[in-house]
């Protein structure tokens, strides 16, 4: 099939390249004409494992132009424009403005919004431009976006009326996930409920590390074990740590409470999350000052800055957050990341063993397999925020009680 991608972020991206590797002819579209260039020249614009390797092995399915008169022929356009915060709740004018140029080039194309967006969008849209979209909420978490594409747990597509659908289960079908079609707004709000519900099991987990770190004996790595066992809580998403961050949980959690407001009605348990997820990195330093003492003119190696593993993704990441609170603290940071070599206003070592050598502490923000394999014996003390390191290398973790 002849495909669009309008946007080429992380959703748009990956999706073309996984399309393009089904073989899909891909026409990809992005207003910034420096990414536009960066891919006609084969670079990348993101790091994500795999992601590289799928562009160049299908690159002549590819054309990218920051031009959308090269989407009159395509038979599915995806649109995955970013939708920002704007004062806690969502910014649709992305998805607007790419719908009416879709419009202006006389498509005919099934267009489907992957795009985050709150329940009444595709609605709006269609008040505003006429075109009926079908909505395709994306799943991928950043890291294993590929792998997340390719085997999905569902698939989830909404339309008014079931045909427009077609297209898209062919598309899709190579996936072999279950398929549910459903209404607009259904598809829509399935999107927000699950980054809530998971944003919700990350803040139960890290109150229930609050709790373990008052039991001596106690472990909330073991509690969420024995929890996960169990089908029906399952035992992802219980890691506990500095909370949640990145591009997707902090924005749709607040999204999702606006847009209930809006209808009337309140999710606590959403606004408590949230609540939960806000002085996780406060709580974790006056923790580590309770028992050293203050950290002021102290050396501080902050291991991590992406807001999780395998990204160089730092939007509302929680290390980065916590190098600004130790920095308040009158601590002296440096921080090493594997993918993150500059940061405005913070010290990055590009070398992780010149950041630990001499350091009063090491903090561990950030949950890189990698972390556990450094040598941290000429470091003083080691803190794990992430609990990946091997038992016996930290003075102090997330979740277990100081005198264990
Ligand atoms: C998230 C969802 O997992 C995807 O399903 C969704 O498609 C995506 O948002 C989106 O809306 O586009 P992502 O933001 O890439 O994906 O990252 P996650 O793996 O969900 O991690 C989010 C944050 O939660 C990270 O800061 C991570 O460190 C933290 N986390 C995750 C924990 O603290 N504990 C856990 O057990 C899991």
């Amino acid at each position: 099939m002849k495909v669009g991608v309008v946007g080429l972020g992380y959703v748009g991206i990956v999706t073309a390249a996984v399309l393009a590797d089904q073989g899909h002819q891909i026409m990809g579209v992005d207003t910034d004409k420096d990414k536009i260039s960066r891919l006609q020249a084969g670079k990348s614009v993101i790091f994500e494992p795999g992601l590289d390797e799928l562009i160049s092995r299908n690159h002549q399915r590819f054309e990218f132009t920051s031009n959308y008169d090269g989407l009159g022929e395509s038979e599915v356009i995806f649109i995955c424009v970013s939708t920002p915060d704007r004062g806690g709740e969502i910014n649709l004018d992305y998805v607007f403005s790419a719908c009416e140029s879709i419009k202006n080039v006389g498509s005919k194309a099934t267009v489907v919004i992957k795009s985050t967006v709150i329940p009444g969008t595709a609605r709006k849209v269609f008040g505003r431009t006429g075109i009926r979209v079908v909505s395709n909420p994306e799943f991928l978490r950043e890291g294993s976006a590929i792998h997340d594409t390719v085997h999905p747990d569902r698939i989830v597509m909404g339309a008014d009326e079931p045909q427009r659908l077609i297209l898209l289960r062919n598309l899709w079908g190579f996936t072999k996930a279950p398929i549910l079609e459903t209404t607009n707004e259904n598809a829509e709000l399935i999107k927000y409920a699950s980054n809530a519900f998971l944003a919700t099991k990350i803040s139960f987990i890290n109150e229930i590390a609050d709790l373990c770190e008052k039991i001596p004996g106690a472990d909330v790595s073991v509690i969420a074990e024995g929890m996960g066992y169990d089908k029906r809580i399952a035992p992802e998403f219980l890691r506990a740590g500095l909370g949640f961050g990145g591009s997707c949980f902090p924005k749709d959690t607040r999204a999702l409470i606006t847009f209930a407001k809006e209808n009337n009605t309140d999710i606590r348990i959403v606004e408590s999350a949230v609540s939960v997820n806000s002085d996780r990195v406060k709580k974790a330093v006056d923790r580590i000052e309770a028992k050293f003492g203050s950290l002021k003119t102290k050396n501080i190696c902050v291991l991590g800055l992406s807001f999780k593993n395998d990204t160089d993704d730092v939007r509302y990441s929680k290390s980065w957050e916590l190098v600004e609170e130790l920095n308040r603290r009158g601590g002296l940071v440096k921080a090493f990341d594997p993918t993150v070599k500059s940061a405005q206003g913070i010290n990055v070592t590009v070398n992780p063993d010149r950041c630990i050598e001499n350091s009063d502490f090491v903090i561990v923000a950030t949950e890189w397999k990698e972390f556990n394999r450094l040598n941290l014996n000429t470091a003083g003390r080691v803190i794990d925020f992430r609990r990946i390191l091997d038992k016996g290398k930290a003075d102090m973790m997330v979740g277990v009680h100081d005198k264990n």
